[in-house]
């Protein structure tokens, strides 16, 4: 209730599986009073990560490159809750979130101790495979990860067995299964 998400979503396509799930996650956590604020990524000038570690100089804008990581820095400052939403791309999340996230350093850097900012995190992926050794590797990545930054996990969707646009919209337990995450914040 009254919390502020920031959800990325990785996923080249905008009408995809992963966006289908965004919807009705955001429906749910709309309905429950939350405020969400959602960056597709693919349609964003976002470069990667110059390892240069000269950021953390400017609280607005943290990173030495001034492109639209910019509009992402101020929401994801502010966010209680961020949600990571992917397809699945060889057992792992897609370049273009990856990118984005790698970014997100600066705004460790603005912190002596590059302390990250603490946040409850969320991973919605869609996927063409439907079994538990399948998710194996992003779930240990996603896991590593929120536990290294000291995020706390507050809900997955694994969505398996969708591989084309659409495919989603048949697997209507998956879809509930969103909302219902959005609905619980
Ligand atoms: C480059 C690429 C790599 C993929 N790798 C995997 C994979 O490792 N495992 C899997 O189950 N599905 C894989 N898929 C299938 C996608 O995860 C699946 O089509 C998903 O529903 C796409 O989500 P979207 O509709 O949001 O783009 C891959 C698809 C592409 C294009």
């Amino acid at each position: 209730m009254n919390k502020k998400i920031c959800i990325l979503n990785g996923s080249p396509r905008m009408n995809g599986n992963t966006k289908e799930l965004i919807k009705k996650f955001t429906e749910g956590a709309k309905e429950s009073g939350n405020e969400v604020v959602c960056f597709d990524l693919q349609k964003m000038d976002i470069h990667g990560c110059l390892g240069c570690c000269k950021g953390g100089k400017d609280e607005l804008c943290p990173c030495v490159q001034k492109d639209d990581m910019m509009k992402i820095y101020p929401v994801y400052k502010e966010a209680d809750i961020v949600v990571l939403a992917s397809p699945m791309y060889y057992w792992g999340i897609t370049g273009q979130l990856k990118i984005a996230f790698d970014r997100l350093f600066a705004v460790a850097e603005l912190d002596k101790n590059y302390r990250n900012p603490k946040k409850d995190c969320i991973l919605l992926m869609a996927a063409e495979g439907d079994t538990e050794s399948n998710f194996a590797p992003v779930k240990a990545f996603y896991e590593g990860l929120i536990s290294n930054l000291g995020w706390k996990n507050i809900g997955i969707v694994y969505a398996g067995g969708n591989m084309d646009i659409g495919d989603i919209l048949n697997k209507k337990d998956q879809l509930e299964e969103a909302k219902n995450l959005g609905i619980s914040i």
